[in-house]
């Protein structure tokens, strides 16, 4: 059977598998699930703001068929940042996996002032400053801006000291790529979660001609098996410039065991589902490690740091 443990900086996964925030980590109930499966690693917890949010209205979610992907415009629903940093304090030494806490400030002071209570507190786990909501109506996504993420790092870094680490959107040119490593390498990251769904697709009920969302007018992030290639160039194109010492945790397009070697030939760390875990459910894990494994056995790895950033190219 493969090894399926992942060296994380100063942190040991037992698994390489957990949920992307927004997915089955709302509340405590979800959270638990997902402290008890025995096929994920970690968990994530839905992106916090200082104080807990409705999120935008109803219909917000919805699943295109054949497993294509999802689109969905829920608006940063949450019950604020101290009902999820209650739960990773309770909880940080129930388990032997190590947290994520994710926070999504609506502005920058709100960033900073949930970093400063994070760092003022007793939680020793990892958090995940999330820098690409696409869905807060006219607040467009902080990393497309790379001044104000530059200089907000800049901030960050001169008073947190706990490990620390950017969910970043999908970026599309080369040149953009080499923007956000330059400004990430220049700071003392644990990693980062790459990508975001894809902000601001559209999708268009064929039977009534329209969209099949309400928020912003059915402008809303796209996930799934739409995204993966967008996901995999994201996750090659940061682990060829990020300095080896900043993680990678690899998101998008993730439906299969196959998908996850995929994220790890192209160099992610840990594989976050989203789009797969809000369709299929909590199952999704135990079936999409077991296909893992069979991949890995089948090219004959017995560790995912054997098969980790492999990609092979055409000369
Ligand atoms: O709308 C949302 O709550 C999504 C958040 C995110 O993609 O970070």
């Amino acid at each position: 059977m493969a090894n399926l443990s992942v060296n994380f900086g100063n942190f040991t996964f037992n698994k390489v598998l957990l949920n992307a925030s927004g997915v089955l980590c709302q509340d405590a109930n979800d959270l638990d699930l997902l402290l008890a499966n025995t096929h994920t690693g970690s968990l994530v917890t839905k992106s916090s703001t200082p104080t807990a949010r409705e999120g935008n209205p109803l219909p917000r979610y919805f699943a295109l068929s054949d497993q294509m992907g999802t689109i969905n415009s829920s608006g940063l629903p949450n019950h604020g940042f101290q009902y999820y940093l209650d739960y990773v304090l309770a909880n940080q030494f129930q388990t032997d996996k190590p947290l994520f806490f994710s926070i999504a400030g609506i502005a920058k002071q709100d960033n900073l002032d949930m970093l400063h209570k994070i760092q003022a507190s007793d939680y020793i786990g990892l958090t995940e400053l999330n820098l690409s909501c696409p869905n807060v109506p006219g607040k467009p996504q902080m990393a497309y801006d790379f001044h104000a993420t530059a200089t907000l790092l800049a901030e960050i870094f001169t008073f947190f000291t706990k490990p620390l680490g950017v969910k970043l959107p999908p970026y599309f040119d080369l040149a953009h790529f080499d923007e956000i490593a330059n400004i990430l390498n220049q700071y003392p990251l644990h990693f980062v979660n790459t990508i975001n769904s894809i902000g601001n697709g559209l999708v268009i009920d064929p039977e009534t001609d329209t969209v099949v969302i309400k928020p912003k007018e059915g402008f809303g992030g796209i996930g799934g098996k739409l995204v993966k290639a967008t996901a995999l160039a994201n996750v090659r194109a940061l682990r060829q410039r990020l300095k080896p010492e900043i993680n990678i945790i690899g998101t998008g397009g993730v439906t299969t065991g196959r998908d996850v070697y995929d994220h790890i030939l192209c160099g992610a760390d840990l594989v976050a589902i989203g789009s797969t875990l809000s369709v299929e459910g909590i199952s999704a894990f135990e079936r999409i490690e077991n296909e893992l494994e069979q991949v890995m056995t089948d090219k004959g790895y017995e560790t995912l740091d054997q098969c980790r950033n492999q990609l092979n190219i055409i000369e």
